[in-house]
């Protein structure tokens, strides 16, 4: 029986990609930060998978000790990670600023899946072939700007978590090699547009003032009460991703929505912008 862990798996996305992967079979391990919320989820994954197999570890992505002490409890309880999912995101409406000085989309977005995933390869060693999964947002395959990797000069709600999934996808890139040689293979995944409780907080105030006029088309796509529609179709690609022979053995690929292969933007892949993110993180390992 395959062993998948998924960061903030209590709503949205994360929810319905635990619901599709525990159909699977696979024991599934989901994490949030809060217990109520975490057992309901927990809940309506077993009777919606048909699945005895689900388990909640409850933890707090925002701050190093936090992310240490979910990867010490899972440790704790685990023998082996097939599959790892960071799922958890932060889109912050204001700047603030982490127990360790990260500006927090950038603690939650890139400090965490990096530091959770260096953590775990003791367990994803064990389980070799095993595979990483960082889910990204914003714009798709965009462009990353590392010139205010903590939103210190401008902070605007979208395009300040934008730069902090590309600079997640440059960690990514950056150290998938490394991964690789340990058996553990990453992937970046887009799941695309859904109406959760990240994009259902957004106000015109969190796009930039160009399309600030355009809120409510943006709100119409993205913060109607759908019923959980569009989150199970944005699941979709993590569970592709999850579970497809196409990506064994591969290292550094990215899935996009319709869950093909694509490319990151040259500037994701650029060596030097990866080693600014390299720098920002301080070699967090
Ligand atoms: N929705 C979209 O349109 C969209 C588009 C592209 C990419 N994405 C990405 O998809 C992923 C899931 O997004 P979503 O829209 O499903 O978000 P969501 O509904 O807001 O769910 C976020 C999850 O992350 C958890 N979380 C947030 N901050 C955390 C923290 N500090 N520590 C631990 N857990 C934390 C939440 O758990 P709690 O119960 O503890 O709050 C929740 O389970 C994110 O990485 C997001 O960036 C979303």
């Amino acid at each position: 029986m395959k062993t998948i862990v998924i960061t903030g798996a209590t709503g949205g996305i994360g929810l319905h990609s635990a619901i599709g992967l525990a159909k699977t079979g696979a024991r599934v391990i989901v994490t949030g930060r809060n217990a109520e919320r975490g057992e309901t989820a927990v809940k309506r994954i077993r009777e919606e998978a048909g699945s005895d197999t689900v388990e909640l570890v409850l933890g707090d992505l925002s701050s190093v000790a936090g992310v240490d002490a979910l990867a010490d409890e899972l440790a704790s309880r685990l023998d082996r990670i097939d599959v790892l999912v960071n799922n958890a995101g932060l889109l912050a409406n204001e700047r603030r600023v982490s127990e360790d000085g990260f500006e927090m989309d950038f603690a939650v977005n890139v400090v965490a899946p990096h530091r959770l995933t260096h953590r775990l390869l003791p367990l994803l060693e064990a389980a070799k072939p095993a595979r990483v999964l960082n889910l990204t947002g914003g714009k798709a395959s965009g462009p990353f700007d590392p010139s205010d990797l903590q939103a210190e000069k401008s902070f605007v709600a979208l395009p300040s978590y934008t730069q902090t999934k590309r600079a997640m996808e440059a960690l990514a890139m950056h150290s998938a090699p490394e991964l690789e040689a340990k058996g553990v293979y990453l992937t970046v995944v887009y799941p695309g547009r859904a109406s959760t409780a990240m994009t259902q907080a957004m106000g015109p105030m969190s796009l930039p003032w160009y399309m600030r006029p355009a809120f409510p088309v943006f709100s119409f796509l993205v913060q109607r009460k759908d019923g959980g529609a569009s989150a199970e179709k944005a699941s979709r690609s993590t569970i592709y991703a999850a579970t497809t022979p196409d990506l064994e053995g591969v290292s550094g690929a990215y899935i996009d929505t319709a869950s093909q292969r694509g490319s990151l933007h040259p500037t994701v892949l650029d060596a030097a912008n990866q080693a600014l993110v390299v720098e920002a993180v301080g070699q967090v390992e």
